[in-house]
């Protein structure tokens, strides 16, 4: 029986011969970086971007999977960067778009810097949808293409001391479904991965080590919560959350009054609630 990939594989082969394209957006790092080698793994050729020049570090090791691999250094929460990265695909069909990058913010929203606070929504939402937008005009005419949305499961909660993050993966979450009920008969399959607290340096980026969440040692590993998201792509599922607590913790926030759920998110992330490490 022909696999997903397999099939990927053998439309790029009728347009030219190649290996199928994925773009991985935040891929220096992470989930992202565990993505990209999932990826790399199943034959795909990588465009992977992030802002930083360590995305260039995360092609090389990437590279040592036998596939081709660009990288892209862009602010993807500019227009600019991404338009960068959207003519760097250059003339070859995108198989899979993994929209990925993505940062949090610690700290109460009115001690916030807003240029931050900003930085945030800017690149969690308005840079990914631009992205998604302009490759999934693409997927949609070639009626071929996979999309994946890392949201969160911080989606499903009002994130006291981490609010505007929150706010912007509830878009995301609610984004993603939406657009995949629009693109239902068109061949582009849309899927959310929702992790749940996940060992990559979100937490030290977000300026959370003094936190519960932060300290929490049993955060979820990258790889395996990559590994949970790419398949859900693959088969073409519109969302799945990574392991069974934040799973239970999911199916408990669509129960739970928005009120204690942002009560709850306080005692995780307001400053100084870790242990003082
Ligand atoms: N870790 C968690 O607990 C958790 C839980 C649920 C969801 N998530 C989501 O998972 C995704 C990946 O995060 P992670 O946990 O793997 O954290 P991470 O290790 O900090 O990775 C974030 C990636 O996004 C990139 N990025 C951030 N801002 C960017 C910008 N403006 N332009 C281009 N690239 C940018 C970073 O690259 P640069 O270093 O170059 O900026 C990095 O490659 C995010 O969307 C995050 O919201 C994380």
């Amino acid at each position: 029986m022909a696999t997903d990939t397999d099939q990927d594989l053998a439309s790029n082969q009728a347009a030219g011969g190649r290996r199928p394209l994925a773009i991985v957006t935040g891929a220096s790092s992470g989930i992202g970086f565990e993505l990209a080698r999932c990826c790399a793994r199943k034959g795909y050729d990588l465009l992977i971007a992030a802002d930083e020049p360590e995305i260039e570090t995360a092609a090389a090791a990437l590279r040592g999977e036998g596939v081709e691999v660009r990288s892209v250094q862009a602010d993807l929460s500019t227009v600019e960067g991404v338009d960068r990265l959207y003519a760097a695909i250059e003339r070859r069909h995108v198989d899979a778009l993994l929209a990925n990058a993505g940062r949090g913010l610690g700290h109460g929203f009115l001690d916030q810097d807003f240029a931050e606070a900003r930085l945030v929504v800017d690149t969690n939402i308005t840079g990914t949808i631009y992205l998604i937008q302009k490759v999934g005009r693409d997927m949609r005419s070639r009626g071929q293409g996979r999309i994946l949305i890392t949201g969160s499961i911080a989606g499903f909660m009002p994130g006291s001391f981490q609010a505007v993050y929150n706010g912007t993966k509830a878009f995301l979450d609610s984004f993603s479904f939406a657009l995949r009920n629009e693109l239902k008969d068109s061949g582009v399959t849309v899927s959310c991965l929702m992790p749940g607290p996940t060992d990559t340096e979100f937490f030290k980026r977000a300026d959370m080590l003094d936190t519960q969440v932060g300290q929490d040692d049993s955060k979820a590993d990258p790889a395996e919560v990559a590994r949970i998201g790419f398949e859900a792509m693959m088969h073409g599922e519109g969302d799945v959350v990574a392991g069974w607590k934040n799973k239970m913790q999911a199916a408990l926030a669509n129960v739970t009054p928005s009120s204690v759920l942002a009560e709850q998110h306080r005692k995780m992330a307001a400053p100084g609630s870790g242990d003082g490490r």
